[in-house]
């Protein structure tokens, strides 16, 4: 897809991966609809983007759970724009705690956010972009979209409903042009971990940690990708090698993965334990 003049909505626009998707589509010369909770965020980063790439911003106060929110979202830039071509479903959250303790509510709520709020937003847009004659619907999942992340299993069930959601779409979409793109990146350095919310006692340590003895990439590494993959309409993207092998070694040798995991859950129960 040729990105030039074309009107995008980014939910989860006010930071990390969704704020460097936004510049990365405005310097394509893409009109960015920014959406999240932080208004004073969104609306400097619009403003910034405007007066860096000429294109139109708008910023948008919403909070992703709210159905009502969702769909004005969407009916305020078809009002502003005439139209939307691209939806990016990017807000998102984790939740930290065993699924035998996580409490009912913080899972509900961050079911809200990454799946039910991403699912609304697509009803939402689909309409207009069927008038539009197409259009691209980018679903940001993770690489715990494919296996599971012990002590986060809450989080990581948001995202694989939303693959298994993507996944259906994406076939139900096509006689009307409407493309579904699935991107699962690695561990990102951004706010996610401080922002997670902690479900039981003892978790709150995983705010802030690094959850793996390396560093994560760059937002704008998996911005640049996502944008790559919208321009050349791929299906399923990975951000780098790692990722794509831990995927496909979780699938090829799955017996040896669920034993890695039965440890990487003892390790995060003992340091859940310790804090507590
Ligand atoms: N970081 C990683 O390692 C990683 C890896 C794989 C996938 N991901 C996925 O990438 C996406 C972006 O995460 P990130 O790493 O950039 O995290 P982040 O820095 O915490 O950013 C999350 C974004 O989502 C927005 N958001 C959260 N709750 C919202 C709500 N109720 N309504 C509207 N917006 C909401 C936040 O804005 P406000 O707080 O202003 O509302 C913020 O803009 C998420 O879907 C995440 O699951 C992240």
């Amino acid at each position: 897809m040729d990105l030039r003049d074309k009107v995008a909505i980014v939910t989860g626009a006010s930071r990390g991966i969704g704020a460097a998707i936004a510049a990365e589509l405005a310097m394509e010369g893409c009109h960015v609809v920014l959406a999240a909770r932080n208004e004073e965020r969104t609306l400097a980063l619009a403003e910034r983007l405007h007066q860096l790439h000429g294109v139109r911003t708008l910023a948008l106060a919403v909070d992703i759970a709210d159905p009502g929110a969702v769909t004005a979202m969407v009916e305020r830039a078809v009002t502003e724009f005439g139209g939307v071509d691209l939806l990016i479903n990017n807000a998102g959250m984790g939740i930290y705690g065993s699924i035998d303790e996580v409490k009912m509510a913080d899972l509900r709520h961050v079911f809200d956010v990454n799946f039910f709020g991403a699912i609304q937003a697509m009803q939402a847009v689909v309409p207009t972009m069927r008038r539009r004659g197409g259009g691209v619907i980018v679903n940001i999942s993770s690489i715990v979209g494919k296996f599971a992340s012990p002590l986060g299993g809450g989080y990581t069930a948001t995202k694989f409903a939303l693959e298994g959601a993507s996944a259906a779409a994406r076939a139900e979409l096509k006689r009307d042009r409407i493309k579904v793109i699935i991107v699962r990146p690695g561990l990102t350095e951004t706010e996610f971990s401080q922002n997670a919310r902690v479900s039981v006692p003892g978790a709150e340590h995983r705010q802030g940690e690094r959850h793996a003895p390396m560093r994560g990439i760059s937002a704008e590494k998996v911005a640049r990708r996502t944008v790559r993959a919208i321009q050349h309409e791929e299906r399923t993207v990975y951000i780098t090698w790692f990722d794509r092998l831990l995927v496909f070694g979780s699938q090829l040798l799955p017996g040896l993965f669920a034993w890695g995991l039965v440890w990487a859950a003892a390790i995060r129960r003992k340091r859940f334990e310790e804090a507590r």
